[in-house]
């Protein structure tokens, strides 16, 4: 071996050549996953986009850094499937960008956290999480629900996601500001072209508790309540939801 070596040392093109195969074995492991990429992502047809509101939410969500204390992403181990419920899959992230799948847990995992609690108990623990849970160590958030929420710049938003990949019509595009306004004002005309756009299971209400306004508490709480909720597939059993596939299954 030294003396094979020695031999390519003196020859520079040879070295070279050398250094290059070498170095790109360590690539190709990384690129090869990639090209299974269709057979690892499931297909979720009924994948359901984010409302414009969902998405201020999210917005909200990233600002005010609950993804430093919180992930979104449950492992496939058995301890954390009875905590939180069915792993998360590939596919849940597909509208995700930026991920927020988190690599800390001061608090719990929430990306199964839609339809947990109710809106009500989702603003009293924001406004002072010791009032529902006495032994929290979460930061109070109160402010959200006095701060009117800033709607005027969701269409860019939408076109923006757009550009990445996901899949907003020019309807939706435009409409981006009436149908935040509409999703928590079920009474007002906007609400209407919410669902036809967003589809059926779209919840439309009031999710701060003060109809007279949108404040960014209805922005967070929409989209604390449709975490894990925008597709069925983990939740029937044939994707493998409760435990991980086992090796005949495969
Ligand atoms: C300093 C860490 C920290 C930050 C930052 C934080 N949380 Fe928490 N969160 C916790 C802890 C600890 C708990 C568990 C105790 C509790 O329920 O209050 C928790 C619980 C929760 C729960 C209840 C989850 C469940 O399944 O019971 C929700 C929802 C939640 N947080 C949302 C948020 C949101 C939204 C933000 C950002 C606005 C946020 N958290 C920021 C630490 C944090």
């Amino acid at each position: 071996m030294p003396e094979i070596h020695r031999k390519l040392e003196r020859n520079s093109i040879a070295f070279l050549a050398a250094i290059l195969v070498v170095s790109s074995i360590g690539g190709f492991i990384e690129i090869a996953p990639l090209f299974t990429i269709d057979q690892t992502v499931e297909k979720a047809p009924d994948m359901r986009l984010y409302t414009p509101l969902e998405l201020a939410g999210r917005d909200i969500y990233i600002r005010e850094g609950c993804y430093a204390c919180h992930s979104q992403m449950i492992r496939t181990l058995r301890d954390e499937v009875e905590r939180y419920g069915p792993y998360s899959l590939a596919v849940e992230s597909k509208y995700d960008h930026p991920m927020l799948w988190g690599s800390k847990r001061t608090g719990p995992d929430i990306a199964r956290l839609g339809g947990k609690y109710s809106d009500a108990w989702h603003v009293a623990h924001l406004i002072n999480p010791r009032a529902v849970v006495p032994e929290s160590v979460m930061p109070r958030y109160g402010w959200l629900a006095a701060n009117a929420l800033t709607i005027d710049g969701l269409s860019l938003n939408l076109a923006a996601q757009r550009k990445v990949g996901v899949p907003y019509t020019d309807a939706m595009v435009k409409n981006a500001t009436a149908d935040a306004y509409g999703q928590a004002a079920p009474d007002a005309d906007a609400s209407t072209g919410v669902k036809e756009r967003y589809g059926e299971a779209t919840n439309v209400r009031d999710f701060d508790g003060n109809p007279g306004e949108l404040t960014e508490m209805d922005a967070l709480v929409a989209y604390l309540q449709i975490l894990g909720r925008q597709t069925d597939i983990p939740y029937k059993p044939a994707a493998g939801a409760t435990q991980p596939p086992t090796v005949a299954e495969k």
